[in-house]
């Protein structure tokens, strides 16, 4: 098992599959992007679907979320998640996608074996989104929604990033639009992981504000019947309900103490937390001839050494040295 020193157990894997992005947003990164890992420093399909089944098999890992940069420009991802679903016992698999290229992907991607997606869709507005995302997608990822409904990734789950005098506006029409269309909208809190370091507590959007702003045109009560447990979402029904929406705190109301999951980079190291400042170097091991038991053991010991908390709101807090998109989300 992924056991830490607080005695939390990590099942919950996420992988991301490369750093790049067809998409600039700005809580992310600059508009001109980053400078890319070399392709022989990311993990190759085989090195990615080894790593994951050792995690399947002997560490406990039950649920396993591809994710980026934008795991829709691997190449391999439908294969990869096809081997995936090969694995004993069988993984939940999810993926967490900017949604450009589903429209195309939903399909391949659920025969392959992939259960459940999140979409990241900020505004409503195709200049807002322009604006934000540095890209004129908007339309693609609207399409690319639809696909993941009729594919039957259900429940498709969108996530929102409200930004001060961005979108902020957009808060009520991004919760009637999710539910018009059955998808099952999650507010995130902004958090300081952007490459640029142009996070500012002061004028980040707060699950406070986010419920304030929802309240206005909805009635929310808290969803008693839904076990929170280690999701970070706090559900709220809508209007009494069958239909919902997610406040993800992530900075004020931090669900660390729950924290089940752990992070497996493109290049192949292991980080305990998004926030973690150290790695522990899987690839370099695994390129080095490591068997099957000396990985679990590096994954386990990386793992033990996971920190109680974030610490954002610590005057000691140092934001990672890698953005999200080198992470994984
Ligand atoms: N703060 C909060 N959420 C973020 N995401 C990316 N960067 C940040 C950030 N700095 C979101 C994306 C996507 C998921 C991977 O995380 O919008 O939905
Ligand atoms: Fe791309 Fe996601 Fe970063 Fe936006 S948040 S730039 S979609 S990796």
């Amino acid at each position: 098992m992924l056991k830490d020193a607080f005695g939390r157990v990590a099942t919950d894997l996420r992988v991301s599959l490369t750093d790049k992005c067809n998409l600039r947003c700005t809580y992310c990164m600059p508009p001109e992007g980053l400078d890319w890992l070399p392709n022989a420093q990311l993990l190759t399909a085989d090195e990615i679907v080894r790593l994951v089944r050792i995690g399947v098999e002997r560490l406990g890992i039950t649920e396993v979320r591809y994710t980026g940069g934008e795991p829709l420009l691997r190449r391999e991802l439908v294969d990869i998640v096809a081997r995936t679903a090969a694995l004993a016992p069988r993984p939940q698999i999810s993926l967490t996608t900017n949604g450009i290229g589903l429209a195309r992907l939903a399909e391949p991607l659920a025969a392959a074996g992939l259960d459940r997606v999140n979409v990241s869709l900020d505004t409503l507005e195709p200049e807002t989104f322009k604006r934000l995302a540095h890209r004129d997608r908007f339309a693609d990822v609207i399409e690319g929604l639809g696909a993941a409904e009729r594919a039957g990734l259900r429940p498709v789950k969108v996530n929102a990033v409200l930004m001060r005098d961005v979108n902020d506006h957009e808060a009520v029409s991004l919760l009637r639009f999710c539910l018009d269309h059955g998808y099952e909208l999650r507010f995130i809190e902004q958090m300081p992981l952007d490459a640029q370091h142009g996070w500012d507590r002061a004028t980040m959007i707060t699950a406070d504000e986010i419920l304030d702003l929802l309240s206005a045109a909805f009635d929310l009560s808290p969803d008693d019947l839904e076990e929170r447990g280690s999701a970070p979402a706090e559900r709220f029904l809508v209007d009494g309900g069958p239909a919902r929406v997610g406040v993800i705190g992530s900075v004020t109301r931090p669900f660390c103490g729950a924290c089940d999951r752990v992070r497996l980079t493109a290049d192949g190291q292991i980080r305990n937390c998004l926030f973690a400042r150290e790695e522990s170097d899987l690839k370099a091991a695994l390129r080095s001839g490591a068997t099957d038991d000396e990985l679990a053991a590096r994954w386990v010991a990386a793992v033990a050494g996971k920190r109680a908390g974030h610490g954002i709101d610590d005057p000691s807090f140092l934001q990672p040295a890698r953005p999200m998109s080198a992470i994984g989300g």
